[in-house]
């Protein structure tokens, strides 16, 4: 059955042509519908529901290839990145590397270290919107610490070659943090083959999960290498959390050593959105169902079909050829905001981004949909 089978389950295309998942996400049916159950529980008391939220981080270990024990809870993409960052050590004379495509969170992770005069961060700089793999190699050295990049850059949707990457940190002793909140949802991530260290993902993008939800890998053979710096009763190993939640109060008590769990749960902040996680679990089933590879390819086939009509039209993509693109185009204009606004007024959402229109199409958005986006683009250039 084809991927057109899921249009039903999101129902805001009753209302608006949404092509804005590089930025929100609408929730699909099953995952509202499980939100709003949790929303009543709680309003019961009955908060039953707080251990599933246990399948979101199982369901998104299966969507990266990876154990459950290397995902923590995270309430976004910046958290996750920080317990990275704050959680390595730094000698003197180290340097991160990452590049001038970043989202700006991406960045002030480390900028904020580099102020604390702990790092000196290093830029890869982008040719027409393309970050070469050579120029990560010239400026790795055995001083870098870290290399922090996005899987896929928001404003162009450039892909960068996480594996390749990998390859030239670890020659050099450095790790990898990704940034993959544009990539997973949308294309095949496999931290396992491509040697990434540590990810981080906020949910309400391309994972199609309520805002308080996101996930952060963390490469089993790490976990001990990272401090703790932020922790919670959770973060505790399950025979200090168990001790906590059933001895009786006894002054000083639960205990006056820290010894962390052995799983990335030691990096979870205390209480988490456990209603949104659920909800998220939802999601995650869906994109498991519908299949990470059709995903992707359905997602190229679209992108493809949207450079090919936009160019038709006369108009100059910005997002270099890929072959395999991610789910992100992004086309020239001369007042972007201008034609986001046109374009919302016509019930179609998209971004303004990177000195242009940014369109970013889910596995669900079909053939019409991008025609329709194209009519009105014309309508309004002409
Ligand atoms: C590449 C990238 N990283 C991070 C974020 C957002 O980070 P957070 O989930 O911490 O708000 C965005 C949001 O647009 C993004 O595009």
């Amino acid at each position: 059955m084809g991927l057109d089978r899921f249009r039903r389950l999101f129902r805001v295309l009753e209302e608006r042509l949404w092509l804005n998942h590089a930025a929100l996400a609408p929730l699909p049916l099953p995952a509202k519908q499980v939100f709003e159950k949790a929303i009543d529980s709680m309003h019961r008391g009955d908060y039953g529901f707080i251990d599933k939220a246990e399948e979101a981080r199982r369901l998104f270990a299966t969507l990266i290839g990876c154990s459950p024990d290397e995902v923590a809870l995270m309430p976004n993409t910046s958290y996750g990145m920080a317990a990275v960052s704050t959680g390595l050590k730094y000698k003197p004379g180290a340097n991160v590397v990452t590049t001038d495509l970043e989202f700006p969170s991406v960045v002030y992770t480390w900028l904020a270290l580099q102020n604390r005069g702990l790092l000196k961060v290093r830029f890869v700089r982008s040719k027409n919107g393309v970050l070469r793999v050579e120029d990560f190699e010239k400026a790795i050295d055995d001083e870098t610490v870290i290399v922090a990049v996005s899987h896929v850059e928001y404003q162009n949707g450039w892909r960068n070659d996480l594996k390749a990457i990998c390859e030239i940190a670890h020659e050099h002793g450095a790790y990898v943090l990704d940034d993959a909140i544009q990539a997973v949802g949308a294309v095949k991530v496999d931290v396992e083959k491509e040697g990434i260290d540590f990810l981080a993902a906020g949910g309400y993008k391309w994972l199609l999960s309520p805002i308080g939800t996101g996930y952060l890998y963390v490469r089993r053979e790490l976990i001990d290498e990272l401090e703790t710096p932020i922790v919670g009763a959770s973060s505790a190993e399950p025979e200090l959390v168990e001790r906590f939640e059933t001895q009786p109060i006894q002054g000083f008590y639960p205990s006056k050593v820290f010894r962390p769990a052995e799983t990335a749960r030691r990096f979870e902040p205390g209480m988490l959105a456990a209603h949104a996680f659920v909800a998220s679990a939802e999601s995650l089933k869906l994109l498991l169902e519908a299949d990470p590879d059709r995903v992707e390819k359905r997602i190229a086939e679209l992108i493809h079909m949207l450079r090919n009509r936009l160019e038709e039209l006369g108009i100059e993509v910005l997002t270099p050829e890929m072959d395999k693109p991610a789910g992100i185009l992004t086309f020239k204009a001369r007042k972007p905001e201008e034609i986001v606004k046109r374009l919302r007024r016509m019930n179609i959402v998209v971004s303004a981004r990177g000195g242009g229109v940014r369109v970013s199409p889910h596995f669900y958005n079909n053939e019409e949909d991008i025609e329709r986006l194209i009519d009105a683009v014309g309508k309004i250039i002409r």
